[in-house]
């Protein structure tokens, strides 16, 4: 079998990182029909000469075909690119598409966002109005319902939700309607690449054979690569491409910019790898190619697991030091000083957010088809979700302290959002708690400056508004219960007037008054 050694693309100036300036000395830049490096080109002749190379002219990828003319779009930035599904990933996604030059039109099946965001508004509290109205202005950002233009995109990202159903198994169907549409509107040389974070499998085999038509075909085909190279037999050009990209983003981290986030990406053949690299490398600092869709699936998974599976150890030994009165907080702070083969995670009231509660079990789902039972995954899934229960017990038991009962308290819970400085309580532990807490005959209110309503959502529809947290408001209730450390809260207030403070997030431990109104949960 013949193999070629395909090069990653150059990268957009300003872009330039050591990975991919190491592959451009190795290889061939596809995208403008030229230029290969001198040593490489002797490189390459003595290769064919042995007869280990085929002649790229005539494969896959090589310039003028159909690969080369999309990386070179993507490489300076004159490819249109659309993003489907205009939430907490895509729409710093289409915004960041748009900073980077390319034109992006965001597509999002509710008008109400699109409209919005045609009016340079924001629905999300960490995206700023300002930075979505300068893109509009600038015309490099267009938000619309209407799928028909997908026709006019050359990249086409999905964003879409891929939560778990009521069985706590994979709800898909976001997925794969979002596909269906693709499907109707795709063109001959589209990229298509799926966000979403999902099992090992989707894209090259329920994506594909949705978009896949009787003209329009995408051969998963194998390849190699180091990270930025790819290897590849000879094989017939794709009519357009398909790969996977996680999302890597983490909401609130002002540490780390989106773009700074590595970006792996994995095709379902090595043109499909190549064009969401050039893409990817358009818009992102890094990028990481992997041999594979399924490799780049599993690689989400396995970052979303480890953070699952950690989080389940440090709340276990939360409950084991409170039993032995040892502060774990203190202990992980210490262990933390070691600087290598330890990483710290936190406890608190139980996982929360679109991802780390829920990606987990999508791994165990498909792993059912294999006969592998997920141990690990099931074992975390069973003491993260039974934290929630340990607040409630513990609160109950610290109001009998006091000779008070849960029926008929007043409760007043701090933070509905699933983790600090952000508006999204999806998953979120809180609203597990406030039910529980409901169920047994508290009288329940809230606070979070992130979360003025809570409404109607999938599971709960609680119909509470947040109050002010004024020193009114902590001593009208018989206990205040943290559960979301956010940084605008005065914790020095509320310790001075809650008459109980029960804290699942150590939020309180630079308060020095009243430490025995602190109760460590
Ligand atoms: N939120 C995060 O921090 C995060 C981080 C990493 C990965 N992810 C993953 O990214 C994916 C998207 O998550 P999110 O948090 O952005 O979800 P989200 O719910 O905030 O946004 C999804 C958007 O998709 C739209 N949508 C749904 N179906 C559609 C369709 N058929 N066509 C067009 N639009 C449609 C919805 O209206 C919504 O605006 C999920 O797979 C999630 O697991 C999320």
């Amino acid at each position: 079998m013949e193999f070629l050694r395909w090069p990653s693309c150059e990268l957009a100036p300003g872009l330039a990182n050591s990975a991919s300036r190491t592959t451009l000395t190795r290889g061939v830049h596809y995208g403008e029909n030229r230029c290969l490096a001198d040593g490489n080109r002797s490189n390459l002749q003595s290769r064919k000469k042995r007869g280990k190379m085929t002649d790229i002219g005539k494969v896959q990828g090589a310039p003028g075909t159909r690969a080369a003319d999309l990386r070179a779009k993507l490489q300076d930035r004159t490819a249109r690119v659309g993003v489907i599904g205009l939430g907490y990933v895509g729409l710093p996604l289409a915004l960041l598409c748009a900073k980077a030059g390319f034109h992006a039109t965001g597509f999002d099946i509710d008008p109400r966002k699109t409209e919005k965001l045609e009016r340079g508004e924001s629905y999300i509290h960490h995206i700023p109005a300002a930075s979505i109205a300068e893109e509009v202005k600038k015309k490099r950002f267009q938000a619309t319902n209407d799928f028909t233009r997908l026709e006019a995109m050359n990249a086409i990202i999905i964003c879409v939700p891929t939560p778990l159903d009521k069985h706590r198994e994979p709800d898909m169907s976001f997925v794969l309607n979002t596909a269906k549409m693709v499907s109707a509107h795709l063109q001959a040389g589209q990229l298509i690449v799926l966000e979403s974070t999902t099992y090992p499998g989707t894209t090259d085999e329920e994506m594909l054979s949705i978009l896949e038509s009787a003209t329009l075909k995408c051969p998963v085909s194998p390849y190699t690569t180091d990270g930025s190279t790819v290897t590849a037999p000879e094989a017939k050009e794709p009519d357009f491409f398909l790969a996977f990209s996680p999302e890597r983003e983490d909401p609130g981290n002002k540490n780390f910019q989106t773009q700074q986030v590595p970006k792996i990406v994995g095709g379902v053949n090595a043109s499909s790898a190549l064009a969401a690299q050039a893409l990817y490398q358009s818009i992102f600092e890094r990028t990481h190619l992997v041999s594979s869709s399924r490799a780049a699936e599993m690689t989400k998974l396995l970052e979303n697991i480890y953070r699952c599976v950690n989080i389940a150890l440090v709340n276990e030994l939360k409950l084991l030091c409170m039993r032995m009165d040892i502060d774990i907080w203190e202990v992980i702070a210490a262990a933390k000083t070691k600087p290598f083969g330890f990483n710290a995670f936190y406890p608190g009231p139980g996982l929360g957010g679109h991802c780390i509660p829920v990606d987990p079990f999508y791994l165990t789902w498909k792993a059912r088809e294999y006969e592998f039972p997920t141990r690990f995954i099931e074992l975390a899934g069973e003491i993260n979700t039974a934290m929630p229960h340990h607040v409630v017990n513990h609160l109950a038991a610290a109001l009998g302290e006091r000779g008070k009962t849960l029926p008929g308290a007043r409760i007043l819970v701090l933070g509905a959002a699933y983790k600090k400085d952000i508006d999204d309580v999806r998953e979120s532990p809180a609203l597990k708690i406030i039910e529980l807490l409901g169920a047994h005959g508290a009288l329940v209110d809230y606070h979070d400056p992130f979360v003025p309503r809570l409404g109607k959502m999938r599971k709960y529809d609680f119909g509470l508004q947040s109050i002010a947290l004024t020193a009114e408001t902590l001593r009208a209730h018989d206990c205040t219960l943290i559960v979301t450390d956010h940084s605008a809260v005065d914790y020095d207030m509320v310790v001075t007037e809650s008459p109980l403070v029960v804290d699942t997030r150590n939020a309180t431990s630079r308060v020095a008054h009243h430490r025995d109104k602190i109760v460590p949960c």
